[in-house]
């Protein structure tokens, strides 16, 4: 079908978010709409959107704005709010940005192309039913704005843990697991494609299970790892909890595995772990890095971190800065604590760290972190690594740019090399975020 229709798709949120925009795409494909680069001249705008934090959706919000005075240029334009928020605010999201025609949420983009036939008999349409079984998994997504290198699958959608601060078991469902069959034939096509890399994607990534045959995750990544030895695996997010034995020799145990793991913390203190329901102790956690840390000797490391959740105490907060000190991670994402609607912590929990505290905590945390990255990547230096080259770097055409396994990215004199290929790097010089080097033949 061609109707030449143009779809402006803007993704806010998390790279699950960003697998979902990819997903629509092909939907709206299917019905005859091209993406389109440019809001002005679209005839869908769909905002993918996210509740993690107030200010995630104050930025949607402002955003809207812009797209109100669009939508009053033209009368035909339909804008679309989906993802989180979505979900979470329903129809009173059109109450209150009454110029939007369509709210669909996370699970309901297989209705998009009713939903859009609704909206064209000039009603508003909203769907956000939640699933227990939806995976989307024989869709095969557009690849937006990708360098035809790294692609992401996802292959768990959901979450049930409940941690007390958080929106996305609201707004994303129970969790499910996906057929492990179509990952693996998107895996191979995109193999197939010249892509070289591939980040399996879920709300806790290593708590996928796919029950009729018994397939875990360490296994599901063993499995996409044998496709090549040419491919590179990664993964995002892991839960603490899943970090198994098992897991930990897959990845120490394959080559074309990254050894890689980003592995929220939160919080350093044991009683705030428990007030955030996390399920595990500052101890267990430690005793989790050890085990990357023995198994996987140059494992990169990352983390997230809430500063200032409700009754953090100093004492707490000093917990927070000397694991992150024992860890030495080498990238962190740091936020205040933001009260979200209806989440447990909301309902029964006094937001009771003063915003001058948590900002002046965060602020530390930040400090920090930076040093140790510094010191990290500093220590990279002399070293040799295997880098996938992704693209042409974007300060000079003669130089490349690539990540090592740890996730780290690299750049280095193009000499006759290209994205798509390894190459090795030898690190002559960094900053706290980005390696210098040369090729070595
Ligand atoms: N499922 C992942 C995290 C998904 S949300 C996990 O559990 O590790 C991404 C990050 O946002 C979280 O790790 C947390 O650090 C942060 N976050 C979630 N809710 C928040 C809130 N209410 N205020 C501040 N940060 C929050
Ligand atoms: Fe939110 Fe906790 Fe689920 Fe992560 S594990 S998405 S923080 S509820
Ligand atoms: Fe945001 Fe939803 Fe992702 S709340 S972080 S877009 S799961």
């Amino acid at each position: 079908m061609n109707t030449n229709k143009k779809l402006y798709i803007e993704t806010y949120g998390c790279q699950m978010n960003v697998s979902d925009s990819e997903i629509v795409g092909s939907i709206m494909k299917d019905i005859g709409y091209e993406q389109n680069d440019k809001a002005e001249n679209a005839d869908v705008i769909f905002i993918n959107t996210c509740s993690i934090r107030d200010n995630a959706e104050q930025r949607v919000r402002k955003r809207l704005q812009e797209i109100r005075v669009l939508k009053k240029k033209n009368p035909n334009l339909t804008v679309g709010i989906l993802g989180c928020m979505a979900e979470r605010l329903k129809e009173k999201l059109i109450e209150e940005q009454e110029f939007v025609d369509l709210i669909v949420g996370p699970d309901a983009y297989r209705d998009l192309p009713q939903l859009i036939k609704t909206v064209e008999t000039g009603r508003k349409a909203v769907n956000v039913l939640l699933s227990e079984e939806e995976t989307y998994a024989e869709i095969e997504p557009v690849r937006y704005g990708d360098n035809g290198i790294s692609a992401f699958i996802s292959i768990m959608r959901g979450c049930q843990n409940w941690c007390t601060y958080c929106v996305v078991p609201f707004t994303r469902g129970k969790e499910r697991s996906r057929d492990p069959k179509t990952i693996l034939a998107e895996a191979k096509a995109l193999f197939t494609k010249g892509y070289k890399e591939i980040t399996l994607l879920g709300q806790n990534v290593n708590s996928y299970a796919w029950e009729e045959n018994n397939v875990t995750f360490h296994e599901l990544l063993k499995m996409v790892a044998d496709i090549s030895p040419k491919l590179r695996v990664r993964f995002s997010t892991s839960h603490p909890k899943d970090i198994s034995d098992d897991l930990i020799k897959t990845i120490a145990d394959n080559h074309n595995i990254c050894s890689y793991i980003h592995l929220p913390f939160q919080s350093g203190s044991t009683a705030v772990l428990k007030k955030m329901k996390r399920n595990y102790t500052r101890e267990w956690y430690m005793e989790r890095i050890e085990a990357i840390k023995k198994n996987i000797p140059d494992c990169g490391l990352s983390t997230d971190i809430i500063a200032g959740f409700c009754t953090e105490t100093e004492e707490d907060h000093k917990e927070t800065m000397s694991l992150m000190e024992w860890v030495s991670y080498d990238y962190a994402f740091m936020f205040k604590y933001s009260e979200r609607p209806d989440t447990i912590a909301a309902k029964k929990y006094d937001d009771d760290v003063p915003e001058d505290i948590k900002g002046r905590r965060l602020q530390e945390i930040i400090n920090l972190q930076g040093k140790t990255s510094l010191a990290n990547y500093k220590k990279d230096i002399g070293k040799t690594f295997e880098v996938l080259v992704e693209k042409v770097s974007k300060k000079s055409d003669k130089e490349l740019a690539g990540r090592n396994p740890q996730n780290k990215m690299i750049v280095f004199p193009r000499k006759d090399y290209k994205p798509g290929d390894y190459v090795m790097v030898k690190v002559h010089d960094c900053t706290s975020a980005t390696l210098m080097g040369e090729i070595v033949d």
